[in-house]
């Protein structure tokens, strides 16, 4: 079965509540899900999943520490080996949002390709955004699987 990664990190829940949605849109979409927060999640599993979903909150208008780190111990280990695989993200944030080009940025750098624009979202997820995360993951989990 085909697999999906989904890396996030999260204080407060937000991001983590949009990262559920997009777990629940992926396994709707049939392929398995590995859901990590992004201090614990490996090389292993990134070397071994079909696609990616990276969920963060916005700090200081760049990713989460934690998130950052995911990559910094991946990058030279991962080079070359996950090339043109697909992924989409997301980005929880108090009214700025300028995260997300930190996440394009690093996803570039893994070159990795998107198969859906980010998502961004201002505070607490209300249920359209839940849904628009749902719907993030479902077309990743078709991306994966054709
Ligand atoms: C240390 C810190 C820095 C933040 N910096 C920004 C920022 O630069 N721009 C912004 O829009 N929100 C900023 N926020 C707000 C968070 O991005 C926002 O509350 C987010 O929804 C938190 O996600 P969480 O509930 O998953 O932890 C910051 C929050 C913290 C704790």
């Amino acid at each position: 079965m085909a697999k999906l990664l989904i890396v996030y990190h999260s204080q407060s829940g937000n991001t983590l509540k949009l990262a559920r949605a997009v777990k629940e849109g992926a396994e709707r979409g049939g392929v398995k899900v590995i859901f990590k927060k992004a201090y614990s999640a490996t090389l292993k599993e990134l070397l071994s999943a079909d696609g990616y979903c990276f969920g963060t909150p916005d700090y200081f208008s760049y990713m989460a520490g934690a998130l950052k780190d995911f990559f910094d111990r991946t990058c030279y280990p991962a080079e070359g080996k996950i090339t043109g695989r697909p992924y989409v993200g997301f980005v929880s944030h108090g009214g700025g949002g300028a995260a997300t080009a930190s996440l394009r940025r690093m996803a570039k750098r893994f070159k990795l390709k998107p198969a859906a624009p980010l998502l961004s979202v201002e505070g607490n997820p209300k249920k359209a955004d839940l849904e628009k995360a749902r719907l993030l993951g479902e077309k990743l989990a078709k991306r994966i699987k054709s």
